[in-house]
């Protein structure tokens, strides 16, 4: 399939997507946001792929929601449109998603990067919810994932005084699982995915739904959800081979199955 407004490529086990608007910063307009998921549900969809990675350029991951596209939209206009559905399509991707994010991730663009299930990131780069500054709040999760990540007190910050987080910032926080130099990012997120893509995928999978599903049920609901998905995994053939593996000292040979 070919795309106006991303790349794709693989690696290995591991599938990339990185966003190609350079001259608007990477903002998501409606038409990136839909190539985007389209390319992650077929890598989804793909077996040959275990992991995958939304990346931007050294200067922008993504600066958020296209401003101008936005800037003389009515309300009816804004609730008819079905650009922020489209983080919604998240909810349905199994496999693992990072963000490797230089730069900007700003506004929606920052969103998108806590849509993922893990963000590695550059030191360059910088997080914030800027929206204020436009006289709106961030409308695609901002207000609400960040502050599951790095708490109410710096995400109020965050998002009503338009304060940005450096990279370090970003990983003292917990917002960010790893910060490695610009030159070397993508190679060691490459690294990274491909070492998630090399583990047991069914397990892998079920520990990603067990994780969100956190966010989203009490907690006696979510450890019920565990516990059914942990015995669920004595149906596989990965937990007779990696517990035999264990047992007889070699090592496990994984069949996604
Ligand atoms: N939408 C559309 N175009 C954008 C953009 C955006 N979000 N961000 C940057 N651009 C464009 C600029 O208009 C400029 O285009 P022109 O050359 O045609 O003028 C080009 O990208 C380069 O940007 P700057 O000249 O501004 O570059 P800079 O280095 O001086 O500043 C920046 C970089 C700080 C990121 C600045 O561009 C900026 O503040 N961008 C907007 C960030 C923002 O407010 N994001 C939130 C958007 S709303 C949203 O995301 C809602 C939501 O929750 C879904």
């Amino acid at each position: 399939m070919s795309y106006e407004y991303i790349l794709t490529r693989t690696e290995g086990k591991v599938g990339i997507v990185q966003f190609n608007r350079p001259k608007a910063l990477n903002a998501l307009s409606p038409e990136l946001m839909k190539e985007t998921m389209t390319a992650l549900e077929a890598f989804d969809a793909d077996p040959e792929i275990g992991c995958m990675i939304v990346t931007g350029s050294d200067r922008a991951f993504a600066a958020g929601a296209d401003i101008k596209e936005m800037a003389e939209a009515t309300v009816v206009k804004m609730g008819q449109s079905t650009f922020i559905n489209q983080w919604d399509r998240f909810r349905d991707i199994k496999k693992v998603v990072i963000a490797a994010v230089s730069g900007f991730a700003l506004g929606g663009g920052c969103e998108f990067a806590m849509a993922c299930d893990m963000i590695v990131a550059s030191e360059t780069a910088q997080f914030g919810q800027p929206e204020i500054n436009l006289g709106i709040i961030p409308g695609a999760g901002g207000t609400q994932r960040m502050t599951k990540a790095v708490g109410k007190a710096l995400s109020m910050e965050i998002s009503i005084n338009g304060r940005f987080l450096s990279a370090a910032e970003a990983e003292k926080y917990g917002l960010v699982n790893h910060v490695w130099p610009q030159e070397v990012m993508m190679d060691e997120a490459i690294k990274f995915a491909g070492q998630i893509a090399d583990r047991a995928q069914i397990a892998v999978q079920a520990a990603k739904a067990a994780i969100n599903a956190s966010f989203e049920m009490p907690l006696s609901a979510s450890v019920a959800h565990e516990r059914v998905l942990f015995y669920s995994l004595f149906a596989t053939e990965d937990q007779k081979e990696g517990m035999d593996a264990f047992v007889n000292k070699r090592k496990p040979e994984w069949k996604n199955r």
